[in-house]
């Protein structure tokens, strides 16, 4: 296929990140776009500069027939339309988290694995370059201790303040980092979270304002990751992972640059390409060629880091440890 035919449901704030990057490149065109609030639909298609507006996802599926979808909802809108994509043959990108429950999220991996289509899952921080960084960074180096964080307000989506609707702050925001943990370091073994609430007072929120995850990986390195929404204010270059190595000390700072610190020097990496221009690209690629190893994060492995963090909310809600095996 010369031109890849994308038609996008869901048109809201990670839509414009995707449409920012697709009109950037020459072999794709604009075949629909969806949303139940229609004008956020016309504004994307005019943001495009092409594409039909559609109120209705079966319709643009059918009429549109696109030869990729963007799946771009809130967390607790996945199912049919990931079904009905799949019933068609239609490769699609979805956003993280896909959904909220693994019920759902195993037949939706069970029945594209069956269909054959390529997936991918929106954790764009698989393609940044200081990751691939840290990546070497660890090569040959034993870690012990890891920590991290990823703190600040709460976000703007009319969905994100209950857990019915995004699956709390963990599983809807923090999942970056504890999908950054597993591909780096591996697949956990178990997971102790603790929570605790009372600092913000909203409205119709009830997420908990911080929380502290305690991982066990299988090759026995424990990492520990802070998550909170309480600050009245976003810290840029105060989140991300910081890995306790034998012979070093190596900072990632999210989405912004890692740091390696030897005792006798220290290097700065900084972020030099967008990792977002890479994931769409990766999966445009993908479709193209029917090449599902060009994502480097596939429905099935993003299943793994969507399990991780609804353990983290089982383990706040029963007070026990989770096993992962
Ligand atoms: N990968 C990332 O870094 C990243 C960043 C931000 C958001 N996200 C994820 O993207 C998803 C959407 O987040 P957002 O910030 O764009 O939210 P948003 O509220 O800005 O946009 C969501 C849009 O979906 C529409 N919508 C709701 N239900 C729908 C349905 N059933 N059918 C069609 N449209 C529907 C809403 O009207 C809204 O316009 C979330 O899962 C979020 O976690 C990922």
């Amino acid at each position: 296929m010369d031109k890849v035919r994308v038609a996008m449901v869901g048109c809201g704030g990670i839509c414009n990140f995707h449409l920012s990057h697709l009109t950037q490149f020459e072999d794709v065109v604009f075949a629909g776009f969806m949303d139940i609030r229609p004008e956020k639909a016309r504004e994307k298609a005019a943001a495009a500069g092409a594409g039909k507006v559609y109120e209705d996802y079966l319709k643009m599926l059918d009429d549109a027939r696109p030869d990729a979808l963007y799946i771009c909802v809130p967390p607790d809108q996945h199912g049919s339309i990931e079904f009905e994509a799949i019933r068609r043959g239609i490769p699609f990108l979805v956003e993280k988290p896909m959904a909220l429950g693994m019920e759902l999220a195993h037949s939706i991996r069970d029945a594209a694995g069956k269909a054959g289509i390529v997936t991918a899952v929106g954790f764009q921080d698989r393609y940044l370059d200081i990751i691939e960084k840290t990546r070497e960074l660890l090569e040959g180096r034993v870690v012990g201790l890891i920590d991290g964080a990823w703190l600040g307000g709460i976000p703007g989506p009319y969905w994100w303040p209950t857990y019915a609707t995004s699956g709390g702050q963990i599983v809807e925001q923090n999942i970056h980092l504890f999908d950054m943990l597993r591909y780096l370091i591996g697949e956990p073994a178990k997971v102790y979270c603790a929570g605790g609430r009372g600092i913000v007072r909203r409205e119709g929120y009830d997420l908990h304002d911080y929380s502290s995850a305690v991982i066990t990986f299988r090759s026995g390195v424990v990492a520990t990751l802070f998550t909170g929404c309480y600050l009245d204010r976003n810290v840029p270059g105060k989140n991300g992972l910081h890995f306790r190595c034998v012979d070093a000390d190596i900072r990632y700072t999210l989405r912004q640059s890692v740091e390696i610190d030897t005792g006798s020097m220290v290097q700065i990496f900084r972020k030099q390409a967008d990792q977002g221009v890479a994931e769409d690209r990766a999966f445009i690629d993908a479709v193209k060629t029917g090449d599902q190893s060009l994502v480097r994060s596939p429905y099935a492995d993003a299943c793994k880091s969507l399990a991780l963090t609804l353990a983290c909310n089982e383990s706040i809600a029963t007070g026990k440890e989770i096993s992962l095996i």
